[in-house]
């Protein structure tokens, strides 16, 4: 590792490095991942152990506090996140203005950006209690809004959050009651959404969690980072890979057509990619992955979707590719995005909201990574450099000689 910071003032010299493929922008202590060997661990607990054992309760509280909690810590980190799930009468008329058929991302980012409005004049972020205070109420919040995001797109009222409930299953509810109808709560598929909670829970420096960082590196409100966070993570190559993956495999419609995708996804004059496939820092099967697999066949025995055809063709996909030169060479395998789509699906939940799950997820580790960020004594605002290959100086031209 190169002390870049010490061989600029040194030389004035600086890296070129589009996409920071090479480049450390920060040191951190809470999620560790191996690449090539396929590991991923939330300060230093392996992820497939977590999801086995843990509930996304207890691996929040892991990421932003650096521990896991006893029984005591535990109840007391659900009761205060219970008790803050509420979301300001105020913000539903915020809602309101968007259109009815806006992206629940969208609406997702403006909430969320706005709750910095509400919150503006209780956030010091010189004050650990107040930045303590934040992260409770952006972990709490982000359910009731990603389903108050779904309610509106569905012209439903919205549904108030339970504290009985747990943090997956007061989701669910949120998402799937109505007037009419109280959600039962269905404790395999409850079970399956505090897993995939946790797998997507954090995942070191990608795009949107140093965005959140960028944005926070400047001293920003951190509801305001966040919501740059949301931005970041609704482009396809990264959070919107699981909706992309879902369409891809409608469009692919039979097992039998898969292998005419993969000669399209090798073909350099086309920029068809398989959708859910490779990952900058995995050159190995990423672990996330094999869990969702796990999940994605024990939601479907539980709804009774066995049969459900979009997994048939995303086997029959990932066999293809596995064995597939082009795929072997370029280290490229399944990542978590592959199966989350096929389970949400399951689940009821509607494409446009498959992003927002992950969001809500990630809140927990863009929170806790904004958090060691601003306890760092060493982090600076983020201000990379650039490569200028723009016009040298050039003589002014006024208006009449523009013609
Ligand atoms: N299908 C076909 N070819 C691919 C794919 C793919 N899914 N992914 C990468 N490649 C090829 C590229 O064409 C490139 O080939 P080349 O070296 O001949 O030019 C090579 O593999 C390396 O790909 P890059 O795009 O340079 O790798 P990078 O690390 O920048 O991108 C990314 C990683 C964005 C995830 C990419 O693999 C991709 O677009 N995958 C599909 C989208 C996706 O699933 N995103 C979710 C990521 S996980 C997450 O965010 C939770």
């Amino acid at each position: 590792v190169v002390d870049i910071r010490k061989f600029y003032n040194e030389t004035g010299m600086f890296t070129y490095d589009p996409g920071y493929m090479s480049t450390g922008s920060c040191s951190s202590s809470i999620t560790y991942i191996d690449g090539d060997a396929g590991i991923l661990r939330y300060r230093g607990y392996d992820i497939a152990e977590l999801a086995e054992n843990c509930d996304f309760m207890e691996v929040a509280y892991l990421l932003l506090r650096g521990e896991l909690p006893n029984a005591k810590e535990r109840d007391e980190f659900h009761w205060t996140i219970s008790h803050h799930t509420m979301v300001h009468e105020q913000l539903h008329k915020f809602v309101d203005g968007f259109r009815r058929d806006a992206h629940p991302m969208a609406i997702m980012c403006g909430v969320v950006g706005a709750l910095s409005a509400f919150y503006h004049d209780s956030i010091d972020i010189t004050d650990p209690y107040q930045r303590m205070v934040a992260q409770h109420r952006l972990v709490a919040k982000m359910p009731t809004i990603a389903a108050w995001a779904y309610k509106y797109s569905q012209g439903q009222p919205f549904a108030y959050p339970r504290n009985k409930l747990n943090y997956a299953e007061n989701f669910l509810h949120m998402m799937f009651s109505t007037p009419c109808e109280e959600y039962e709560v269905n404790p395999v598929l409850a079970k399956a959404m505090d897993r995939i909670l946790i797998l997507h829970a954090d995942h070191e420096q990608n795009a949107s969690t140093s965005t959140v960082r960028l944005a926070g590196s400047s001293g920003a409100n951190p509801f305001a980072c966040i919501a740059a966070g949301i931005a970041s993570l609704w482009g396809p190559a990264h959070g919107g890979a699981n909706e992309a993956v879902l369409n891809m495999l409608n469009q692919i419609g039979t097992p039998d057509r898969v292998g005419e995708f993969v000669k399209r996804a090798k073909d350099k004059d086309d920029s068809f990619r398989l959708m859910g496939f490779g990952h900058r820092v995995y050159k190995n099967y990423d672990p996330r992955a094999k869990l969702m697999a796990r999940t994605c066949h024990e939601v479907l025995a539980e709804v009774g979707a066995e049969d459900e055809p979009l997994l048939k063709i995303a086997m029959q996909l990932e066999k293809i590719a596995l064995e597939d030169d082009y795929f072997i060479e370029k280290k490229l395998y399944p990542n978590v995005d592959f199966y989350s789509g096929i389970v949400f699906r399951a689940m009821g939940i509607p494409t446009t909201m498959f992003t927002c799950l992950f969001a809500l997820a990630r809140t927990v580790g863009w929170i806790s990574q904004w958090k060691e960020m601003i306890e760092d004594p060493d982090q600076k605002i983020g201000r990379p450099r650039q490569l200028y290959q723009g016009a040298t100086a050039r003589p002014f031209i006024s208006m009449e000689q523009r013609g």
